[in-house]
């Protein structure tokens, strides 16, 4: 099986990878070896001892200089030690210094995946090949113990990490940095893939070196953010999509989190991730365990490419729990960009007829159903319909649309509080604000209190009435600002370095009763686009609206680098109009939907004012989409272009596990005289079969797959700018 002990050395196998962590004989965990999968060999022998100037010895090296934990590769260091590095743990035990020693306590390995109270985990099912790994570190001299957990995922080829610490010194200890897990590497020879961005503009794929010094990414905004993504590849420098060593880590975690990545003296490299620890101070009592988020880290030596479909894999078969994961998803429609703000029950309608006629299956009605709430400045926590504005009551609507043959969802952004709302007129003190300051606004609303039991109790009363009160399918869970001034009054003021996370595991609370009390129903995250586009909320909501961009050509980007970590099944993406409201371009609706249909496939503007010709497309790409949407949700994603170095076109396939058919997109994003001609190549098709090949629906021909893999498709000319095609391949026989 995954996890093998022999002399205090555990190596722990995956179906391609092997990580190992040996106890030495001093009680000092080290970490040995990760990457390749290869045998038990105790790899510390790799490990160079010298005596190195300025690097501390622990006392039980007694004499010997050429012991340092300030080199040497360790599973989980700890500021304390004599280690400089950026570090696992930094505590305070109650004397006013952050200095602490974990030595090796204890072990134990039982088969299945342990799980994290409150919080978002990998799960194991029934004969899944799974196990974990504990290993209980003590504090030298305090009852003070650290439980590393690890989950070997041994199919799916990836290891997860979460750690607890657990107080039994009799005291408070005060915890103000606890990391999920850190990595160090023998070299550092390495690139950093990471994905940044900005509202409306989020996942930009850079590649950097690593350096001597360290590399950081951070966000302190109390939700993953647009800004960063908790997710990294560390890519060997020849790596690329097919070929090279790289490793992923991912957080799954929706508040701040922290990355860094530190090449030291020596030029080992040393990666840790975990919640963002620019304000944390938890107070830990007697007796308590405080608990940090799991990591997901998976090795690739067959490329990038390869280490997505990891990801994809494990999130789709050990993360994602809802019932629809293996649904078909309902091709929505969106009032958002068809209306804002402004409409009526007679709107709405109008716009779910016109969508029956093109065959969508959802009515997904947006913001400003309720409260006072027709601009964005009043309303929220109101949650309580505007029948004036509906001209009926929710139910009635719902069930006009359900007549029509769709079935309904709607927007909610429970998190959140206006000043100029009923509930902030009884409840000022639920809203995060620094008393005696003024507070910070983002669009113009304020944040709710979610350490607070009373405001969970409201926000869980008001969804469950709303949810009960008609017959809705689906909701729309929003965020629309970072955090700020994070005051909780009913936290002491030494607390308040608590607040951020607790707000994550309240969040994490009422998503988890809603799951439960509501298994039925399909839940899309969303935080002003994909400012939470993140692991911890995959778990509870298994698709995230993308962004707030809806160009097809700018989410060519946000779509790619999106897909590093995330299955395209949980990415949502819709067709809107042009020109389009985000940058004013204008692309043929052709490409809207192709670009869309890229993941979970839906519509976002006014189906009424569309021409009969895109009337006529709209029809013909949801039939596209419902045909392959197999493909699109199982079928094994292959980025084959990148936007970020094409210039010329961005191409994407889905192919069946089994290889037996393919859908290949591919959008033109310049266009020139006397073009060029440009090949594509598929992927993961069999060799010796035999393909009839479609290009736009029409039959081509029929190529082979060696054909269809080595050399490819030709692409057609692009007749007009931003023009595309797809090709579909499809097992003769
Ligand atoms: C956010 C979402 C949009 C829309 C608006 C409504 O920006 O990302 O899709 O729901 O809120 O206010």
């Amino acid at each position: 099986m995954g996890i093998i002990v022999k002399d205090k050395v555990f190596t722990i196998h995956t179906k391609n990878s092997t990580y190992q962590l040996k106890v030495d004989d001093k009680g000092v965990l080290l970490h040995t070896y990760y990457g390749a999968r290869t045998d038990e060999t105790d790899y510390s022998y790799t490990i160079m001892a010298a005596d190195v100037g300025f690097s501390g010895n622990i006392a039980a090296s007694v004499d010997d200089r050429t012991y340092s934990l300030d080199f040497f590769p360790q599973e989980y260091p700890v500021l304390g030690s004599g280690d400089y590095r950026v570090n696992c743990l930094e505590m305070d035990l109650g004397q006013g210094v952050k200095d602490c020693m974990l030595f090796y306590d204890s072990h134990t390995i039982y088969s299945g995946k342990y799980s994290l109270p409150g919080l978002p985990a990998l799960f194991a099912e029934e004969g899944d090949n799974v196990e974990t790994l504990e290993i209980v570190m003590k504090e030298d001299k305090e009852e003070v113990y650290v439980h590393l957990l690890y989950g070997v995922f041994f199919d799916a080829d990836i290891i997860t990490r979460a750690a607890f610490i657990e107080n039994k010194s009799g005291k408070e200890v005060s915890i103000s940095r606890m990391m999920s897990a850190g990595v160090d590497f023998s070299h550092s020879d390495y690139d950093m893939i990471h994905f940044h961005g900005r509202h409306a503009n989020e996942r930009n794929m850079e590649r950097v070196p690593l350096f001597h010094g360290i590399f950081e990414l951070r966000s302190t905004r109390g939700t993953s953010s647009h800004q960063h993504n908790p997710f990294v590849v560390l890519a060997g420098k020849n790596t690329n999509e097919e070929m090279g060593e790289c490793y992923g880590m991912a957080l799954l975690y929706s508040g701040g989190f922290h990355m860094q990545a530190e090449v030291d003296q020596r030029g080992y490299a040393r990666l840790v991730m975990g919640i963002d620890d620019s304000d944390l101070d938890w107070r830990l009592a007697d007796g308590d365990i405080f608990t940090v988020p799991e990591v997901m880290m998976g090795y690739s030596k067959d490329g990038v490419g390869n280490l997505s479909r990891s990801y994809h894999n494990a999130v789709f078969h050990h993360l994602i729990r809802s019932k629809w994961r293996d649904r078909q998803r309902p091709v929505i429609v969106n009032n958002w960009e068809a209306t804002y703000f402004d409409f009526d029950g007679e709107k709405l309608l109008d716009i779910a007829s016109q969508g029956a006629k093109l065959g969508l299956d959802m009515l997904v009605l947006d913001d400003g159903w309720f409260g006072k709430r027709d601009d964005d400045y009043s309303g929220l926590g109101d949650w309580v319909v505007n029948e004036k504005k509906l001209g009926c009551s929710l139910k009635e609507l719902v069930d006009k649309v359900n007549d029509m043959g769709l079935s309904f969802g709607i927007w909610v952004e429970p998190e959140m509080i206006s000043e100029d709302s009923d509930l902030y007129r009884q409840h000022p003190d639920w809203a995060f604000v620094v008393p005696g300051r003024e507070p910070i606004r983002g669009r113009s609303q304020l944040v709710l209190d979610m350490t607070r039991d009373d405001v969970i109790e409201y926000i869980e009363q008001r969804l469950f009435a709303l949810l009960d009160s008609a017959n809705i399918q689906y909701i729309k869970w929003d965020m629309n600002r970072s955090l700020a001034g994070t005051y909780s009054g009913q936290l002491r003021c030494e607390r308040q370095g608590e607040v951020r996370h607790r707000f994550v595991l309240g969040l994490y609370r009422v998503l988890e009763d809603l799951n439960k009390r509501y298994p039925e129903l399909l839940i899309e995250g969303c935080s002003g686009g994909g400012g939470r586009f993140d692991m911890g909320m995959l778990y509870y909501t298994p698709q995230i609206w993308c962004s707030d961009n809806t160009d097809a050509i700018e989410r060519l980007r946000i779509q790619y680098g999106t897909s590093f970590a995330y299955p395209m099944s949980s990415v949502s993406a819709h067709v809107s109009v042009c020109p389009n409201h985000q940058n004013g371009r204008v692309t043929p609706f052709k490409t809207r939907g192709i670009c869309a249909m890229q993941g979970t496939f839906g519509y976002e503007l006014d189906l009424s004012l569309m021409s009969d010709e895109d009337k006529e497309l709209a029809k013909e790409q949801v039939e596209t989409f419902k045909k392959h949407y197999r493909l699109f949700q199982f079928g094994d994603y292959y980025r084959i272009t990148s936007p970020f170095d094409n210039p010329d076109f961005t191409a994407w396939e889905y192919a069946d596990k089994d290889g037996r058919e393919a859908y290949l997109a591919v959008v033109f994003t310049d266009v020139h005289g006397n073009p060029l001609p440009h090949m594509v190549r598929f992927k993961g098709l069999v060799p010796d079969g035999s393909y009839k090949v479609y290009e736009d629906g029409a039959v081509i021909g029929s190529r082979t797959g060696a054909a269809l893999m080595n050399a490819g498709v030709l692409l057609p000319i692009p007749k007009e700018s931003y023009d595309s095609t797809s090709f579909y391949v499809s097992m003769e026989g």
